[in-house]
This record gives C-alpha cells, sequence and structure tokens, in this order.
C-alpha cells in the first residue's frame, strides 16, 4: 500500500495544474472559484473587503486542487462527539432527518492503524448514514496518512480533521487537538497528508483561538497558513476559544464566551475559502439566521443529542424545504428496533442493550412520561437481553398522543443572536505575508 506522506498535493482528484496565482484582484478570484453560490450577505461582506484589500499586500492563493476547491459545506450537520455520536446515534439522526450530514466521534489515527484487523468496529456504518463524515485527530504525519489510507474502502463523504478539542486526554498528550491551532505549519502539513491519501474533501474543525493566542488576527493567520499550504478549502469553526488550563472539557464548552463576530469576520477576510459556524446554536430558527447573514453551514452539537427530535425533526423541512416526511416516534422506534436487534452482541459482549438505547434517551424531552420512561429504562437495562423486551417494558411510560404525533412547528420567536453581527466584525485581517510565508 503505498501512503503519501510529503505534502505534494498529490491528490488524486486534483484536476488543474499545480500553480499558485497572486491576488491582484480578490473579487476576480472569488467569482471564479464560487460563482453563484455565496448568500448576498457574505458576498456583500467580500465585496466591501474586496474594496480594503485592495489597498494592501496582495495575497497569495493557490488554486490547487480545483475539486476540494468547489466543494460546498452541508447547510447543517450534526458535531462530532465522542461516546455520544456513535454509530447508534446516528442511525437514529438518519432516522429523523435525510438531509443532515453526520460526522462520527473523532477517532484517533493511532486508534485505525492500530486496530486495523478490527477495523469494521471502529469505522463501519449503515450506508444509509451517508453523507457521513469521519473525524480524526492525531499528530504523526505517517499514522494520519495510514489511518485516511485505511478509512478509504469505507467510503466516507469527508474526512475532518480535529483542532479544536481541549481534552486533556487529547491536548495533553503532545500537541494533539485544539493545542495543533498553535502549530499552523504541521496542521497544513497534516491536511496535505489526508488529503493527499484520500479522494474526498477534507475539512479542518478548529476554534477561534487558543489561551492568550485568541486575537481576530491571529485566527486568521492559521486559516491563512492552513489553507495557502494545503488543500484545504472548509473550516468548521467552534466560535470560542479553548483554554488548555485544566478546566475540563465541558467547562471549555461553556466558559470561553461565543465570539460569533470572528466567525463572519473570516467570511468576509477569506471570501475564498468556506466556512462552518459552530457553539451554542440551539434552535432552527438560529440556524436559520446563522445562514441568513452568510455562513455556508452550521454544524449543531449538543441539541441534537439532548434534544434530536425537535432539533433534527425541522431539518428536512425548515432548512432544506422537504415536503414533511410526518414520520411519527412510534414509526422510527419500529425501525429502530430493528436496526437494535441486528446489531447486538456483534462483538461479543457489545454492544449491549444499554449502549444501543442510549441516544433514545432523550428522544421524549420535555414530554409528558419522560422521566417515567428514562427510570424505567435504567430498571430495563440491568435484565434486558433484546430491544424488543426493553421497548415493551419502557414504552408503557410514553402516551400514545406523544408517540403518534409527527414533530409540530419550530418554536417561534427566538431571539437573533446574528441580528448586528456584521456590525460588531473585528477589524479587517492584516496579513503578515512575508513573515508568515518564511515561518
Ligand atoms: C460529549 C461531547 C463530545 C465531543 N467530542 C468532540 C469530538 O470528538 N470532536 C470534536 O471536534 N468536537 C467534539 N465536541 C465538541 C462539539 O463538536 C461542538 O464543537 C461543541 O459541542 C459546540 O457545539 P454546540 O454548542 O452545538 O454543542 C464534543 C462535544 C460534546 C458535548
Amino acid at each position: 500500500m503505498k501512503l503519501a506522506t510529503s505534502y505534494t498535493y498529490s491528490s488524486p482528484t486534483s484536476v488543474t495544474p499545480i500553480h499558485s496565482v497572486f491576488l491582484q484582484s480578490r473579487r476576480k478570484f472569488s467569482f471564479n472559484i464560487f460563482q453563484g453560490s455565496s448568500s448576498s450577505a457574505s458576498s456583500t461582506a467580500a465585496s466591501a473587503f474586496t474594496q480594503t484589500r485592495r489597498r494592501r499586500t496582495p495575497v497569495m492563493v493557490s488554486t490547487r486542487n480545483y475539486t476540494h476547491a468547489h466543494y460546498l459545506p452541508p447547510w447543517f450537520s450534526v458535531a462530532p462527539m465522542m461516546e455520544w455520536t456513535d454509530v447508534h446515534y446516528r442511525t437514529l439522526a438518519r432516522l429523523i432527518s435525510k438531509h443532515a450530514w453526520l460526522y462520527t466521534e473523532m477517532l484517533a489515527a493511532e486508534t485505525i492503524v492500530y486496530q486495523k484487523d478490527n477495523l469494521d468496529r471502529f469505522l463501519y456504518f449503515p450506508p444509509e448514514q451517508h453523507p457521513i463524515v469521519l473525524q480524526i485527530g492525531g499528530n504523526n504525519l505517517e499514522n494520519l496518512a495510514k489511518a485516511t489510507q485505511l478509512a478509504n474502502s469505507y467510503k466516507y463523504d469527508e474526512i475532518n480533521f480535529n483542532c479544536g478539542c481541549p481534552s486533556p486526554r487529547v491536548a495533553g498528550h503532545g500537541c494533539f487537538g485544539a493545542r495543533l491551532m498553535l502549530d499552523p505549519k504541521f496542521v497544513a502539513e497534516a491536511m496535505s497528508v489526508i488529503a493527499a491519501n484520500t479522494d474526498v474533501p477534507v475539512s479542518v474543525k478548529c476554534r477561534i483561538g487558543v489561551d492568550d493566542h485568541d486575537s481576530y488576527n491571529e485566527l486568521c493567520d492559521f486559516i491563512y497558513q492552513v489553507s495557502s499550504q494545503s488543500p484545504t478549502r472548509h473550516f468548521i469553526i467552534h466560535s470560542r476559544k479553548a483554554l488548555l488550563n485544566g478546566i475540563s472539557p465541558a467547562e471549555n464548552r461553556s466558559i470561553p464566551p461565543l465570539k460569533y463576530e470572528y466567525f463572519y469576520g473570516l467570511l468576509r477576510d477569506f471570501p475564498d475559502l468556506r466556512f462552518t459556524v459552530n457553539g451554542g446554536i440551539n434552535a432552527i430558527d438560529e440556524v436559520n439566521a446563522a445562514r441568513k447573514a452568510g455562513a455556508h453551514g452550521v454544524m449543531v452539537g449538543r441539541a441534537a443529542f439532548n434534544n434530536p427530535w425537535n432539533t433534527l425533526g425541522h431539518v428536512d423541512t425548515a432548512i432544506y424545504g422537504s415536503p414533511s416526511s410526518g414520520v411519527t416516534r412510534r414509526e422510527i422506534l419500529k425501525k429502530y428496533e430493528v436496526y437494535g436487534e441486528a446489531v447486538l452482541g456483534k462483538y461479543g459482549q457489545k454492544p449491549n442493550v444499554r449502549d444501543v438505547a442510549k441516544p433514545l434517551l432523550s428522544l421524549f424531552y420535555a414530554q409528558p412520561g419522560n422521566s417515567l420512561w428514562k427510570r424505567k429504562a435504567d430498571a430495563a437495562f440491568l435484565h434486558c437481553k433484546t430491544m424488543k423486551s426493553f421497548f415493551e417494558e419502557t414504552l408503557v411510560a410514553i402516551p400514545d398522543y406523544v408517540l403518534d404525533a409527527p414533530v409540530g412547528a419550530p418554536p417561534s420567536g427566538c431571539k437573533d443572536p446574528f441580528a448586528n453581527i456584521h456590525s460588531m466584525l473585528p477589524p479587517p485581517y492584516e496579513s503578515r505575508e512575508q513573515e508568515l510565508q518564511y515561518a
């Protein structure tokens, strides 16, 4: 098996010759690459940037990897969440929404490499789960290359690289996760290596900064270096910084404030790239508001796990404009039962009923019978060996009218967190081009 570990952009999808252009006019570049696909808000922002930018140093931008440049990120995606967005949760999510893109939990490149004889356990997913993105993490180029190669046969739709996880298990062990934002040169190498070993698009998920490296210009330097030195064209921005000072991963998802103005600054300052906003977006109205303000894509994490029915249940209709399927939770659970029975005990004792039923526990969030259902589920986990018996024992807690109702109208009247965002943007990026090229 031949692995590409140098960053020569040898992606098999590259259809244009490798070259770079000196951009005298940003407008021309963004028109060519993304013609007709920008929303009006982002193109307004982009053209404002073009005018400011013309007076500044021209920016060297690579047009290699043309196919990746044309890639459009999903309008709506479910965030990678370790121990949450496993294959079982994704099965439930896909039963509720046909259009949402689903991200796997982060898988360390080393896990994939060392478990190469046991890959199905980590990488297999039912074909219905497309479109699906594999998120990998790591700090070793050779392992990233091997892991990408090994994942190829599973046919994920995109490979995403984790530069946002602040967990001490990840960030503390060498340069991994969010800490990688301090080493954009390595991230560019890693992305080039990943892209060279796959023929699907690649993307980076990162924070807006790390510890005291939290200025808008530093974020732009990271984006600039990674995008100009690798084929990365899509960045998912968890719009709060990571603190690597020992606070817990959960605190790292709530204590550092959200700064959506940084995200929208990136849309203005890098009009030839694609950006997905993430962090604190909980309602469908907010997803649509983020897109209306110019975001190419919106990623939702905790809300999609903690309240899947009311979050994912509106995605196909309110975001993608599909007619309502009218599906009910009873119908979803019937299909889930078939899935669950087929996978129980696939790997010896695992998965057990508790593993398979875990994502269902929030399906009746805030509904009558929810607390009783959860208590019954806890008791049933102790002895139920089949999904059928689990449902027979627990679903009596939920009234029929809840089980048989299609998803209602999305809640309206949410505050629009992006209403004034374009008046709050940081000053335009001042590229330190010369310094950065030789950094
Ligand atoms: C339990 C849990 C596990 C997570 N695991 C990952 C992960 O594996 N990779 C990653 O990039 N982010 C991970 N995250 C962060 C989410 O992807 C997302 O960026 C964060 O929750 C903010 O989005 P939200 O406010 O919509 O939840 C995790 C979050 C949670 C709650």
